[in-house]
């Protein structure tokens, strides 16, 4: 059953108040709602229909009368009642088995906790109710629990009461003044830790900030708590933004589908976006957590006070939200390097979905199962639409829309539309062009030619864009396109630009805007052939075909003032000397370096850029999986050949330069992370990462003793992940001695996990095979499923592509077995086959086969059925 947008209708019945009542036990769970309705479209039917699911319905009351069997009817995804008048209360009580839910979808248990996930459809798990986020209500939750094994029980809002029985059990009354959707439900009851800080908002207001984690956690909440604080005062300085209830809890478990969740007042994240200390996190974990603090902070406004109205609209508020958090991160350290992160992310992993049977538009116009649409389109590409806003509009006239954003529709639940519409009308501008970007799929890709005029002075971009059908989509109008760009002279300075018919050249990144199929700009005054930098910052989510040559690519590689740019240089250059490199493999030539590259490179170490996580980004090469991109049938084996050549060649060539570097970048006890030291580290271990490849006796043992050494779980990590790269004595021993230092820290047995699963060498899908049956390894658990499975089947092509086959069984296996017990981590898995056309007809035939079986395997779930016919096609 597939729900389209176009067949959207507003809800019969609004619910003005829910008033739930929790019994909460360790063989089933009672809920009892009352729930205040009234009627809002005139009458079509007098039925009222809700949703709910795996729920047992003990009883039903219509304005304080039992129905009988005769009033309604249940299948098992809803509940009708067959004659309901125009306003009335209504009084429901199911029971539930949160101890048996391993969907992580509604409310379960996790380590004995129980929790909820009611994002997108779980609250239908919980109660019959009208569970869908354009029916906003007021929610007051009274959860009864035994005291001694859940002295927390939290919900949304403000507690109101509180007390206890002398049977053991007591009550917590929490009551949310916001109506709200019911995905922002939540419900906690644990025995957790509580860590206490406060914030003090710009109108003076202070506000509690309630971190709970499990007791012998309470020493790795600090980062967390840090970043929430940058977080609040950041949304009151960037976006005006206050924090609106008297206290703010975030709460950590271990069993969680995705990062975390942004219910009212009370978010649940998965611990590994809350807990760090420098032993046992690294850098980038540092980072995603503040990353993800920041997220669901922001959402209190983009998502919380403004809502969606249906689930087409997801983009609305995670598009929105991450560009925020990506803001907020840029402006913490690098923005420089943030950008490269968040650009390489999206090219790698988005535009292969975009170029994928589940190619969508960021508002898509149809779905059969929502959970499969929370996707790096909705979500970064959403990120890069508004990110183009923003550019337009410069950063007044966003501010400007954004502010009238809010304040028109705070408390509503509102569309992509009326987003833009906002920015429009604060700004008296014109979007309907752009608008394409939400409903066209596909991405657009810019092929250009240049002429220098010497006689005239001018310099001439010739623009075409096109857009590749997506499913559904065959033909595509012209989107408009801001596209940033300079002109470099012979210094590498940005020659002031000036279009014919303007009278002022302007100097600096110039926005031209696309809008046609083809076009022309002519720039003035150009006195001699200057080297085009475009598309500077990445300023649209396209593919640039521009075709410099070697020389222009080095060239901007050391001098574009635009650091994203000097970046991207490189990895252009890196992918055509690859792709080079991939071809002569395929045809058997022998591989040959060039040494033009390796000079650049050369000088950029030893140059005096001090950005030094910059300069890690430009040493690192494009993935096996961005480099897919440019081959017509993917090989793996070639492009993963061809990225270890490069490696090496560049680690021969450089050796004396990276050895040197390596040793001078030592650090200093104890660990800091602030952006220069996280900078330092990241230079420093990807000077290990060339040297390893190497493959010397003498780096192997400096790596164990980096390994050994070191006070902070980045440096053990770069150590640890390059030896389980080789066959050496030393990997068994790190691999060992760390096991048995952290077995009993699970999120570092994510780590251990996960850097086996990737290791290059050729046994490793008979190591990933073992490690599922080892004790660190928990199928109900996604974290670990990620850890191995994911990171195996995802992130180490090479191997799992293997020409056998064998991978791909692995993987058909894992999907079969997740299914029945959380369909949405086994859909993410299946999505991993969505390429299959690219590939070799060996490659093809088997991975199809896995296809047919899933799909013909008895009862698989709405979620693994929908991307595996999508798949099929
Ligand atoms: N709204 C959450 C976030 O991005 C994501 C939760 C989605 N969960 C799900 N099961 N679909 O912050
Ligand atoms: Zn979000």
């Amino acid at each position: 059953p597939t729900i389209y947008l176009k067949n959207y209708q507003a809800p019969d019945y609004y619910i003005e108040t829910i008033d739930l009542h929790f019994e909460l036990g360790e063989k089933h769970t009672t809920v009892h709602s009352r729930l205040a309705l009234s009627r809002h479209s005139k009458a079509d039917s007098p039925s009222l229909v809700l949703n709910g699911e795996e729920l047992e319905l003990l009883s039903i009351k219509q304005d304080g009368q039992v129905l009988s069997k005769k009033n309604y009817y249940q299948d098992s995804e809803s509940l009708t009642l067959l004659q309901v008048p125009d306003c009335f209360t209504l009084e429901i009580e199911t029971r539930i088995y949160p101890q048996d839910n391993t969907t992580l979808s509604g409310l379960y248990t996790s380590s004995g906790n129980f929790c909820t996930q009611c994002e997108a459809e779980g609250f239908r798990r919980i109660t019959y109710f009208l569970d869908r986020p354009d029916v906003m209500a007021r929610y007051t939750t009274t959860i009864v629990a035994d005291e001694k094994k859940y002295p927390i029980l939290l919900s949304n809002g403000n507690l109101i009461a509180q007390g206890k029985w002398d049977t053991g059990r007591h009550f917590a009354k929490w009551q949310d003044p916001f109506p709200k959707p019911s995905y922002l439900f939540a419900l906690v009851a644990s025995d957790l830790a509580r860590i206490e800080d406060e914030f003090i908002t710009l109108s003076g207001r202070k506000i509690q900030l309630h971190m709970y984690v499990q007791p012998h956690n309470q020493d790795q909440c600090d980062h967390a708590m840090a970043s929430l604080k940058r977080a609040m005062a950041w949304d009151e300085q960037v976006y005006g933004r206050e924090y609106d209830l008297d206290i703010y809890m975030i709460v950590a478990v271990d069993d969680f589908n995705m990062g975390a969740m942004e219910n009212k007042g009370l978010n649940i994240f998965n611990s590994k976006y809350v807990l760090a200390k420098p032993e046992t996190a690294t850098d980038t974990d540092y980072e995603n957590i503040e990353a993800v603090i920041a997220h669901e902070y922001f959402h209190n406004w983009s998502g919380n006070r403004v809502t969606c109205r249906d689930w087409f609209q997801l983009s609305l508020k995670e598009g929105f939200t991450v560009f925020r958090d990506q803001q907020f991160s840029a402006d913490q350290g690098s923005s420089a390097v943030k950008r490269i992160q968040v650009v390489n992310h999206l090219r790698s992993y988005q535009f292969r979905e975009d170029a994928g049977p589940m190619a969508h538009p960021i508002r898509p116009e149809s779905y059969v199962e929502i959970n499969n649409f929370y996707t790096l389109t909705i979500y970064e590409k959403g990120a890069e639409v508004v990110r183009m806003l923003y550019r337009l509009l410069g950063t007044e006239g966003f501010r400007k829309g954004t502010d009238l954003y809010f304040k028109r529709h705070d408390g509503q639940a509102v569309t992509t539309d009326d987003f833009v519409q906002a920015l429009e009308d604060a700004n008296n501008t014109d979007f309907s062009q752009f608008r394409l970007w939400y409903s066209q799929a596909g991405t657009p890709e810019l092929r250009i030619s240049r002429i220098y005029d010497p006689e005239m002075s001018t310099y001439t971009l010739k623009v075409k864009q096109t857009c590749p059908p997506t499913p559904e989509q065959p033909h595509k109008a012209p989107f408009h396109i801001p596209l940033a760009i300079g002109l470099l002279d012979a210094e590498g300075r940005d020659l002031p630009l000036r279009l014919a018919g303007e009278a002022e050249a302007i100097t600096g990144t110039r926005v031209l805007e696309l809008r046609q199929a083809e076009e022309t700009f002519v720039f003035q005054d150009i006195p001699c052939k200057p080297v085009p930098s475009l598309l500077r910052g990445f300023s649209a989510p396209v593919k640039l075909y521009l075709g410099l040559s070697n020389e222009e690519y080095c060239f901007l590689l050391v001098h574009d003032k635009d650091h994203f740019n000097r970046w991207e240089a490189g990895q252009q250059l890196a992918i055509k000397i690859l792709l080079g490199l991939v071809e002569d493999h395929q045809q058997g030539k022998p591989l040959i370096l060039d040494p033009a590259f390796t000079n650049t490179i050369e000088k950029i170490l030893a140059g005096d850029e001090s950005d030094q996580a910059f300069v890690a980004q430009i040493l690192t090469l494009p993935s096996e999986h961005y480099l897919a991109e440019f081959m017509t049938v993917i090989d793996p084996e070639a492009a993963y050949k061809a990225r270890r050549f490069l490696q090496r060649g560049l680690a021969e060539a450089l050796h004396s330069t990276f050895t040197t570097t390596y040793e001078s970048l030592a650090g200093t006890s104890p660990y800091h992370s602030s952006p220069e030291e996280i900078g330092r580290r990241k230079l420093r271990n990807i000077c290990l990462e060339y040297l390893m490849t190497l493959d010397g006796p003498d780096i192997k043992s400096r790596c164990l003793q980096q390994f050994n050494e070191s006070d902070n779980m980045t440096d053990v990590i770069a150590a640890l992940s390059s030896l389980a790269d080789t066959e050496s004595s030393e990997r068994k021993i790190a691999l060992q001695a760390f096991y048995n230092q952290w077995k009993n820290d699970s999120l570092v047995m994510d780590k251990w996990l996960s850097l086996q699963a990737l290791s290059r060498r050729q046994d490793t899908l008979t190591i990933v095979k073992k490690l599922t049956q080892h004790p660190a390894f928990k199928l109900t658990n996604p974290n670990k499923v990620r850890a191995l499975i994911g990171a195996f089947c995802q992130g180490n092509p090479v191997r799992f592509h293997d020409p056998s086959g064998e991978g791909y069984r692995f993987l058909r296996d894992y999907i079969l077995k997740l299914d029945p017990l959380n369909p949405q981590i086994a859909a993410r898995l299946a999505s991993t086959f969505n390429l299959w056309r690219r590939y070799d007809q060996n490659r093809q035939i088997i991975m199809k086969e896995q296809l047919e079986h899933i799909v013909n395997s008895p009862r698989i779930s709405k979620d693994v059925y929908e991307i595996t016919t999508k798949a099929l096609g």
